[in-house]
């Protein structure tokens, strides 16, 4: 068949990787969809099990940071597009390892911007690489404002100055080169598939097993949530329709303090585990709070609902529930993804604190 566009997605085995996947294997089957992960610790096929033989759907276990490998592949494949999600994400995670996520996020990115660069010189205009990426650019909110496209860049932890990095360097291949960008800044993402090292998923897995929450701090850091398949509707809305050279801003209007989320988490699983009112709640356990912690994000994104019309599917509580309800009905997901090495992170990374 002759598709009339070949799109390498990266990062397509992880969390939001996974659903833009799917979205765009479903919905455009004249497009052939390139997935291209490495399978580290947060990339897992089982969660594409649903479109693994699709006619549309290829994979490619590939290193981004393996600069010969990209650049063979792009040369033999010759991709119409990128959408470029594989990174390390995990802030935890980067203020214990932040080479790994330099090198992931950095210079990961930049093989794949030499590459893309390489394989469409003289026709630019034609092809378009879209970076994935975080509102943790733009630091931290005191109690009021928003994060607007305009907002300075300010990073304060490895994973946000690493995808800081990646940011600019897109923008400055678009620039110097020509290459034709588009980057999305979204705010947390929540629902199924995502890895139980997050807060969400972590804390529904705790809850379940009568295991405790470690809040952060005093649990009052402001975090604004959005469902998964909504930041995966908007990429899509954002790779047909933004204009070259853009920034657009994803979130979902929908603030809340760590510990108020919580506290709701507990209060509708007491309600589908049958346990009694409050019971949850009791596992609340106040540690150590992260190394230079952001109080508060929040997105305006406004630009992107006013220019191209996208506005959040979901009201919270409902996907909320959706979530709960996901991650009880999948529990061999959840018991396959947190054995072995999992095990090992939990205890090094929560016993000091
Ligand atoms: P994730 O950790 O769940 O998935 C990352 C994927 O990238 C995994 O499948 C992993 O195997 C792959 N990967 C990692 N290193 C790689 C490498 N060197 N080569 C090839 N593949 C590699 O992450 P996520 O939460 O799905 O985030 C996806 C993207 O969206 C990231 O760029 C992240 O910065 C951004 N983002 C995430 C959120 C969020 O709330 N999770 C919000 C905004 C933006
Ligand atoms: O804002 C977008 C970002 O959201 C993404 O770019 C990141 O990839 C993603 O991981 C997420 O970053 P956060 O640091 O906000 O997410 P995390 O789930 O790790 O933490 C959410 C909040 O909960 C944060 O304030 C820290 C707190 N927390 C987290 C964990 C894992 C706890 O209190 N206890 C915990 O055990």
């Amino acid at each position: 068949m002759n598709y009339k566009k070949k799109i390498l997605v990266t990062g397509g085995a992880g969390f939001i990787g996974s659903h833009v996947v799917r979205l765009f294997v479903n919905k455009y089957p004249d497009y052939q969809i390139v997935n291209l992960d490495v399978l580290t610790y947060a990339g897992n096929l089982a969660n594409l099990k649903d479109i693994e033989v699709a006619p549309n759907y290829r994979f490619v276990k590939m290193d981004i940071v393996d600069a010969e490998s990209i650049t063979n592949l792009f040369q033999f494949e010759k991709f119409t597009d990128v959408i470029h999600l594989a990174a390390e994400s995990h802030v935890d995670r980067s203020i214990t390892n932040p080479t790994e996520f330099v090198m992931t996020n950095v210079i990961g990115t930049v093989n794949l911007l030499n590459a893309a660069k390489l394989i469409w010189k003289g026709e630019m205009e034609k092809h378009r690489f879209y970076h994935v990426s975080t509102d943790e650019v733009y630091g931290s909110l005191g109690e009021t404002g928003l994060f607007t496209e305009q907002t300075a860049y300010d990073p304060h932890s490895p994973y946000s100055a690493s995808k800081a990095s990646s940011d600019h360097f897109v923008r400055a291949y678009g620039d110097t080169y020509g290459l034709q960008t588009v980057i999305s800044n979204c705010s947390n993402n929540y629902g199924s598939y995502q890895f139980p090292e997050k807060l969400l998923p972590l804390f529904i897995n705790n809850i379940q097993n009568k295991k405790a929450l470690p809040v952060y701090g005093k649990g009052e850091n402001i975090r604004d949530w959005l469902w998964v398949e909504d930041h995966a509707r908007a990429i899509d809305v954002l790779f047909h329709k933004a204009m070259s050279g853009s920034t657009y801003n994803i979130g979902g209007h929908n603030e809340w303090t760590n510990i108020a989320l919580i506290k709701l988490l507990c209060k509708i699983m007491d309600k589908k585990l049958g346990r009694s009112e409050g019971e949850s709640e009791k596992l609340i356990s106040y540690v150590t709070d992260r190394a230079g912690h952001d109080l508060r994000y929040a997105i305006d994104s406004t630009k992107l609902q006013n220019e191209l019309g996208w506005t959040p599917s979901l009201q919270f509580e409902e996907g909320l529930e959706k979530t709960v309800d996901w991650y009880l009905e999948n529990k061999e997901w959840l018991e396959n993804v947190t054995s072995g090495d999992y095990q090992k992170y939990y205890e090094k990374q929560y016993e000091k604190r």
